[in-house]
């Protein structure tokens, strides 16, 4: 049986390479709940502005949930000549309900079925995904109070810089995700606009109704012009940077708990559930999962950069280009939402590695920018009192010794002003209960933070 978009222009059947080359059916059957919902939604539409009768869009809508129930069970059969899942459900109309199921198409095209059907997909990936993270800031925000009393190194290149509290660590990555869910609702309310009615790219001159299909759809309006909507996809680029992001930072995460594990740290334990073994050296226990989030976040970005190349030069409006734009967006849905579901019980289950910490958290003068802001606050200049630091930490160095256990006179050579006093900001614990500005690791505002971030997840 010929294709239903071939009409009677065509002299010729389709090639079956052509039919094998242009299919999408394998890819984005994953659309027919929308499918169906749009296409009911449309045909109430009809009916109300009179192009069908409320009979045809009874009989439609109730063939069209039973084609929907065949589909879920993987009943209904795929046929390449229907090319995607929008002839598909067509056709499973037309075969059952004949002319009724003809009149379905009417002041629609292909084009904005399509995009309809995507933008609601995306819409339902998003509010997953936004769930998800949800999940994963809930797992940070949990660890929060039992690892209160922890003090880890933070870094700069690497290097141990000055010492904050565990929990610090724990809410930056909440922040982090905080941003990514914030640009997903933010891409939401962009995508939120309906197609349905921009037929194939100017319009119909039969008497559609909109803002009805729209509404039915739960859109929060109608896109404005037809050529534009069409050829659209920036919604799919809005989201394929969005999952960009969260990929980055789940691939930081994992990147600096996979040293984190290594026995050169030895800061954290990962539940042995989500660990592999070696098949050659039995003392293996290995971050997998975590190398896996690091490696899969590259397929994320490749998808983003795949999807910008797609439709940097493609002329306005609807080109045939645009059926490659699903198989990207599924893969970084897919992959992220894995990434996440994974992200959240590694994070519970973590253990940090106390002992191992406190053993050389005085190595590396956590403290030294501490003890420079002591001297500021008595009144040097802070080019000075870096340099006196410098030279009190060279010598600290040189007696591998850490600040404080340098002696008061051995302090005071340096710089005169410094009295006893100066003891109860030396050493990373004391240097991190010094701090007080907003943001800080200090603990009030670290607690402060933890009590906002639970009423904000509660
Ligand atoms: N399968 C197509 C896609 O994914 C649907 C739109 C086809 N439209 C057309 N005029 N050939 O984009």
């Amino acid at each position: 049986q010929a294709s239903p978009s071939r009409s009677g222009v065509f002299h010729a059947e389709t090639d079956q390479r052509l039919e094998a080359y242009a299919e999408s059916i394998s890819f984005d059957r994953r659309l027919y709940r929308h499918d169906i919902r749009g296409s009911i939604a449309h045909a109430d539409m009809l009916a109300s502005v009179g192009l069908i009768s409320s009979e045809e869009a009874a009989l439609i809508q109730k063939t069209l949930r039973e084609i929907e129930v065949e589909l879920d069970s993987g009943r209904l059969p795929i046929r390449f000549e229907l090319e995607d899942i929008h002839m598909h459900v067509e056709q499973a109309l037309i075969d059952r309900i004949g002319d009724v199921g003809r009149k379905l198409h009417t002041a629609r095209s292909r084009n904005d079925q399509v995009s309809t059907d995507i933008r609601m997909w995306v819409r339902d990936a998003l509010d997953q995904i936004d769930a998800r993270l949800k999940d994963l800031q809930i797992a940070f925000l949990g660890r929060c109070d039992a690892d209160f009393d922890v003090v880890l190194p933070a870094y700069t290149h690497l290097q141990r810089a000055q010492p904050v509290l565990a929990p610090h660590y724990w809410l930056a990555y909440i922040e982090k995700f905080e941003r990514d869910r914030d640009r997903l609702a933010d891409c939401r309310r962009r995508m939120n606009q309906c197609p349905l009615g921009v037929a194939a790219v100017a319009g119909t001159t039969l008497p559609i109704d909109r803002d009805q299909t729209a509404a039915a759809l739960d859109f929060a309006g109608v896109t404005a012009n037809s050529l534009d909507t069409s050829s659209d996809r920036d919604f799919m680029l809005e989201a394929a940077f969005a999952l960009s992001v969260i990929a980055s930072h789940l691939s930081g995460w994992a990147e600096e708990w996979i040293l984190w594990s290594t026995v050169e740290f030895n800061f954290i334990k990962m539940p042995h559930a989500f660990c592999t073994g070696s098949s050659i050296m039995p003392q293996k226990v290995n971050p997998d999962t975590l190398e896996l989030t690091r490696g899969k976040s590259a397929r994320v970005m490749g998808n983003l950069q795949t999807l910008m190349l797609l439709v940097k030069n493609l002329p306005m409006a609807y080109n045939r280009d645009l059926q490659e734009d699903k198989p990207p967006l599924f893969d970084s849905v897919d992959t992220v939402i894995a990434m996440l579901e994974l992200a959240a019980p590694i994070v519970q289950g973590s253990v940090l590695q106390r002992e191992s910490i406190a053993s050389r958290l005085e190595k590396g003068y956590l403290d030294a920018t501490t003890l420079m802001e002591w001297m500021i606050a008595k009144g040097m200049p802070q080019r000075r009192a870096h340099h006196l630091v410098g030279a009190i930490v060279g010598e600290a160095m040189q007696l591998d010794v850490p600040l404080s256990e340098l002696s008061i006179e051995s302090l005071q050579a340096h710089a005169p002003e410094i009295d006893k006093s100066i003891y109860d900001c030396l050493g990373s614990r004391n240097a991190v209960d010094a701090f007080v500005s907003y943001g800080s690791t200090a603990p009030a505002q670290v607690r402060s933070q933890i009590d906002r971030w639970k009423k904000l997840l509660a």
